[in-house]
């Protein structure tokens, strides 16, 4: 058995049971100090007051004097799966083209996606380990993954299969997502309709068939997919047992946030141009607001209406949307920092997004997300006695050690 003691805070982000904060719970942040945290294998055994340990003989002891605890954090919404750069892109954005406009130019999506093309499997899985590890030494220990770089069968399949290489040989979760809907390749970008058959006839039953993936996304953008389009995509992949997300709300509102609503959808992702009449219809709802501070900083436009939907009973995660074009920052710290500064969020509630709520969006929470006896042993330790400093500290990151079911899988030098 393991024993972490002598932390300064245990920041538990503790629901008594729920699962999720859900509006003005999602403030409430419980913070235990003088108590100790109890490993066996790899579960959360026990909680206990410092003063009730008398015998430390039976533990491999974890001594972390100065420092805090909270729950593993957890990273919901990436497209880590990537291959070349978009560089040049980000220097025309920085001259004033806007992001729309460079994909209708083919830019985008699609240069991404001739990159993926020429990349094998081997050289996928490589170019994608710094990432992961730079997501571990931030304190990641659940990491969702999207395809959506292949647009067909040959490559989506390879991204996905590169994810769950990536998930045999990382200790930490790998959460993969099938994005096949992310725009149109080229080869169909007259025929919608063939396309969408090659999504719902093929992609669709083989990735269930191989258990490739387990959460379907879409695009809903006048750039991408009709809110008509995604109705048929999730129709199959409901069919098929996949649980719906989708990118909605990002750029323009064109009936993305009904058509997910209308198919259960777990989580839906960027609303950063939601309108205020809909903001109702995610109060007091199962669904998780997956926001992604880093798209409207990186993009330079309106950021989403956290403090609006949390005051309306809203379930809000955070995430880095790390991908080549709209938010090329792998850094979850940043993004915490940036919903602080940018969208008014209160240090509780973003604590809360990048566990508890964040776990809720993968279906993740009845295991991880919180430190509560029988969840799993998966810890991130900041170097710092009192929890503000990591939302203070912008730009840095303060993780120094990462524990994933009960092992120590990244420290700090
Ligand atoms: O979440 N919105 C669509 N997909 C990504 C961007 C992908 C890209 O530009 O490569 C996003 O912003
Ligand atoms: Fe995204």
């Amino acid at each position: 058995m393991k024993l972490l003691t002598n932390a300064e805070q245990i920041i538990t982000c503790n629901t008594n049971g729920k699962n999720f904060k859900q509006g003005s719970e999602q403030s409430q942040l419980e913070v235990l100090t003088s108590h100790s945290i109890i490993v066996e294998d790899d579960l959360i055994k026990d909680i206990i007051p410092n003063h009730s340990i008398n015998n430390t003989s039976k533990f491999e002891v974890f001594d972390i004097k100065n420092k805090i605890v909270l729950p593993g954090l957890v990273e919901c919404h990436t497209h880590t799966a990537f291959a070349g750069s978009r560089a040049d892109e980000f220097k025309m954005k920085l001259d004033g083209i806007h992001y729309e406009e460079i994909a209708e130019r083919g830019g985008g999506i699609l240069k991404t996606v001739n990159a993926v093309r020429q990349t094998s499997l081997t050289e996928l899985v490589e170019l994608i380990k710094p990432r992961i590890d730079e997501f571990i030494s931030q304190g990641i220990t659940t990491l969702e993954i999207k395809s959506g770089y292949g647009l067909d069968f040959e490559n989506e399949i390879k991204l996905l299969h590169a994810i769950k290489i990536l998930n045999e040989i990382y200790p930490i979760d790998i959460v993969p997502t099938f994005l096949g809907a992310h725009t149109y390749p080229k080869e169909f970008k007259e025929n919608h309709d063939a396309f969408i058959d090659l999504l719902n006839e093929k992609m669709i039953p083989h990735i269930a068939k191989n258990n490739l993936a387990e959460f379907c996304d879409a695009f809903c953008e006048t750039t991408a997919f009709s809110a008509d389009e995604i109705d048929r995509i999730f129709t199959a992949a409901s069919s098929y047992g996949f649980k719906i997300k989708l990118h909605t709300e990002q750029f323009n509102n064109i009936g993305g946030l009904d058509v997910a609503l209308k198919h259960n959808a777990i989580s839906v992702d960027h609303l950063e141009v939601l309108k205020e009449s809909d903001i109702s219809k995610l109060s007091n709802t199962d669904v998780v607001c997956v926001l992604l501070p880093g798209v409207s900083f990186f993009l330079n436009y309106q950021f989403a209406p956290a403090r609006k939907l949390i005051d309306s009973g809203a379930i809000v995660a955070l995430s880095t949307d790390f991908n080549p074009g709209s938010s090329h920052i792998l850094n979850l710290h940043l993004i915490m920092q940036l919903a602080a500064i940018e969208m008014k969020m209160k240090v509780e509630e973003i604590i809360n997004a990048v566990t508890i709520n964040a776990a809720k969006s993968l279906l993740r929470n009845e295991a991880v997300g919180s430190i509560e006896i029988g969840k799993k042993a998966d810890f991130s330790v900041f170097d710092t006695k009192e929890y503000s400093d990591i939302i203070y500290s912008v730009g840095r990151n303060l993780n120094c050690m990462t524990i994933k079911n009960g092992e120590v899988i990244y420290k700090k030098n």
